[in-house]
């Protein structure tokens, strides 16, 4: 059975976990950059080779960039955004009004551990850089597989601590090495899953097992509710 490391378990309890004010500010800035915006469009893309019917839940949806992406690409899709940062939840707000959206998307305050959705609510739920600040991921994990219909997908996307060298060669030639250092900036804030641990979290939750692929930078774990695993 997986379990969290000293360390993680330290730092988790005392670095907040969802991001405080300031962060809020920077971080949307920093997101809204061509590097991020590409990234955004690869995750939607990859999302929507699931299925892009019915609803999905994005938790720590920071300031909803990939929401917009997901109604451009699929504009019948049901899109809910949630991030346990009420600063972060304005920021995300501001940002669906700026884009003509805030009709479209929702987006609540809310903690991935103790979701405010009926049992069986979604078809997807995801996740971009988000869990590895999670207090709580397995619980967190639970919560993904209660809210999901049978036969939906959870789609985890991370950045790992170990992405292979091919990985991060194929990507600094994309985005140049400059623009890479970027995205490894707030792993000093705190700690990336191995690809290993990543994978291993899905073990101890109500899944059981999942599998793992890379999309572009971020490692992606997958995860299935009922139908067999992932
Ligand atoms: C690095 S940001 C990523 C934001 C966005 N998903 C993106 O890819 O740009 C991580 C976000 O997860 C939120 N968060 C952290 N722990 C959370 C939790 N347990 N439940 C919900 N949101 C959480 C933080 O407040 C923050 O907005």
């Amino acid at each position: 059975m997986a379990r969290l490391s000293l360390t993680r378990r330290l730092l988790k309890i005392f670095h907040p976990e969802g991001i405080p004010w300031i962060g809020t500010v920077f971080y949307n800035a920093l997101s809204a950059t061509t590097l991020f915006q590409r990234n955004y469009d690869v995750v939607a893309q990859d999302i929507l080779s699931y299925g892009s019917e019915g609803s999905i839940l994005d938790i720590g949806t920071g300031p909803g960039w990939l929401l917009v992406k997901l109604h451009q690409q699929a504009p019948r899709l049901r899109i809910i955004g949630l991030d346990t940062s009420a600063s972060m939840v304005a920021k995300a707000r501001k940002n669906m009004v700026a884009a003509g959206l805030s009709e479209e998307i929702e987006v609540k305050e809310g903690n991935a551990s103790q979701l405010s959705f009926a049992d069986n609510t979604f078809e997807t739920v995801v996740s971009t850089g988000s869990i590895h600040h999670w207090k709580d991921p397995i619980g967190g994990l639970n919560e993904v597989y209660r809210v999901l219909k049978k036969g939906g997908n959870a789609l985890l996307y991370d950045i790992v601590s170990d992405t292979p060298k091919p990985v991060l060669k194929e990507m600094a030639r994309g985005y140049g090495r400059l623009k890479m250092m970027l995205l490894w900036l707030h792993a000093f804030e705190e700690p990336f899953y191995s690809h290993k641990a990543f994978e291993m979290l899905a073990q101890p939750s109500l899944f059981k097992a999942g599998r793992t692929r890379f999309v572009g930078v971020l490692c992606c774990l997958i995860l299935r509710k009922g139908g067999g695993d992932a």
